[in-house]
């Protein structure tokens, strides 16, 4: 009997669409996946109105004309430089696709963002993963990253602001870092979906420091709240977007015509009319509510520069015992680590969803510490 390809062992089920789908179940507050409760701005629904109907057909693979010029003008790069993806997910695809393959090694951080690691072995490569030193934040091991890399070792793989950790690159981690990878001449992928979601100096922009070895990954998506939109980006270095683009057109072909022509109208009008600025706030809002609650009931926490995920310890508790019994999804650790073991205890919450969840999560939490102590 015919069987599938052994490569489909990559395809089971995120831990992130498991939790989901148990926390919709057993009506439990949803803090494990990161997707926003409200919906995308006016601004941006405005646009794919008036798209839907005009913008339907087929865009080149590269992307729309003036979505490309969007990109570029929003982050003072030039438009030959930027191709258009199906959301980050698939500029990292396209990415795997175009700079790796068997025999290749590819180096990132542990915990790492889930897709990293199929992408990667998809592509034929090996992962090699370093992890972060977790004191009192969350570190980058310069020494670890450079013991990692070896004579196959063809890309660095980073993200800054970092999901799951919240933490971002300082800038004398980010010149080491691009000091690497030119002394043994890797590409780069720095993964910058967060770029606008931050809570202190804005994030550092690796690109600007290598632009002859960096790709950036952008997220439309998680930039104007509208993560199912599917529209995302990558900046290369010069020259090399028409191979990146042929190789995307293999897959999606092209991103969502209307929506692509929406993004277009809303990158300039996030900037006027100060929504990042707004969107900063609300989740720095968010964050300190979790945060603190979570102290309050004890709870170790790792404060995030950026991102709209917080990580903390909860000794001893299991995540779907959690969900079940507690009423209160997270995602464990364990999800973010495939060589070394995850620190005892660690839990990721995603807060960008409304206070009032965020308030009674706590409740639930609380509740159920409680019970747990005295059993
Ligand atoms: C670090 C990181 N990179 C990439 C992505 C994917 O972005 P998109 O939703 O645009 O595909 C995510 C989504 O959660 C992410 O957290």
């Amino acid at each position: 009997m015919a069987s599938l390809h052994p490569r489909t062992q990559l395809s089971k089920e995120s831990v992130f669409s498991h939790m989901s789908r148990l926390a919709a179940q057993h009506g439990a507050i949803n803090l494990g996946q990161g997707f926003p409760s409200n919906p995308p701005p006016n601004f941006l629904l405005e646009a794919a109105r008036r798209a839907i109907g005009t913008v339907d057909q087929y865009t080149p693979p590269i992307g729309l004309p003036r979505l490309r010029e969007a990109i570029a003008e929003d982050l003072a790069v030039v438009p030959e430089n930027v191709v258009v993806t199906a959301g980050g997910t698939e500029a990292l695809h396209a990415l795997a696709e175009s700079l790796y393959g068997p025999g290749d090694e590819v180096v990132m951080f542990e915990p790492y963002f889930d897709v990293y690691i199929p992408q990667t072995r998809i592509a034929g490569a090996e992962p090699v993963l370093v992890p972060m030193r977790l004191t009192d934040r969350w570190e980058v091991d310069l020494p670890a990253l450079e013991r990692a890399i070896g004579v196959r070792t063809q890309a660095l793989l980073l993200t800054s602001p970092y999901n799951p950790t919240g933490s971002v690159f300082s800038h004398a981690e980010a010149e080491q870092i691009v000091a690497l990878a030119r002394k043994h001449d890797l590409w780069i992928i720095s993964d910058e979906v967060y770029d606008e979601l931050y809570f202190n100096q804005p994030p550092i922009k690796l690109r600007e420091l290598a632009p002859e070895r960096v790709f950036t990954v952008g997220s439309a998506g998680k930039r104007l709240e509208a993560t199912g939109w599917r529209i995302g980006w990558i900046v290369t270095p010069p020259g090399l977007a028409p191979e990146v683009a042929g190789m995307r057109q293999w897959s999606s072909f092209c991103s969502a015509a209307p929506l692509q022509a929406a993004v277009a109208e809303a990158l300039p009008a996030a900037r006027k009319e100060g929504f990042y600025q707004h969107l900063r706030e609300s989740y720095g809002q968010r964050k300190d509510l979790l945060e603190q609650g979570l102290k309050s009931l004890g709870l170790k926490t790792f404060s995030p520069a950026g991102t709209y995920f917080l990580t903390a310890i909860l000794p001893d508790l299991e995540a779907e015992t959690l969900l079940r019994d507690g009423q209160v999804a997270v995602i464990p650790g364990s999800a973010f680590y495939i060589h070394n073991p995850a620190p005892r205890g660690l839990f990721r919450f995603a807060f960008c969803k409304p206070a009032s969840e965020i308030e009674r999560a706590i409740e639930l939490l609380q509740t159920y510490l409680e019970r747990w102590r005295l059993s």
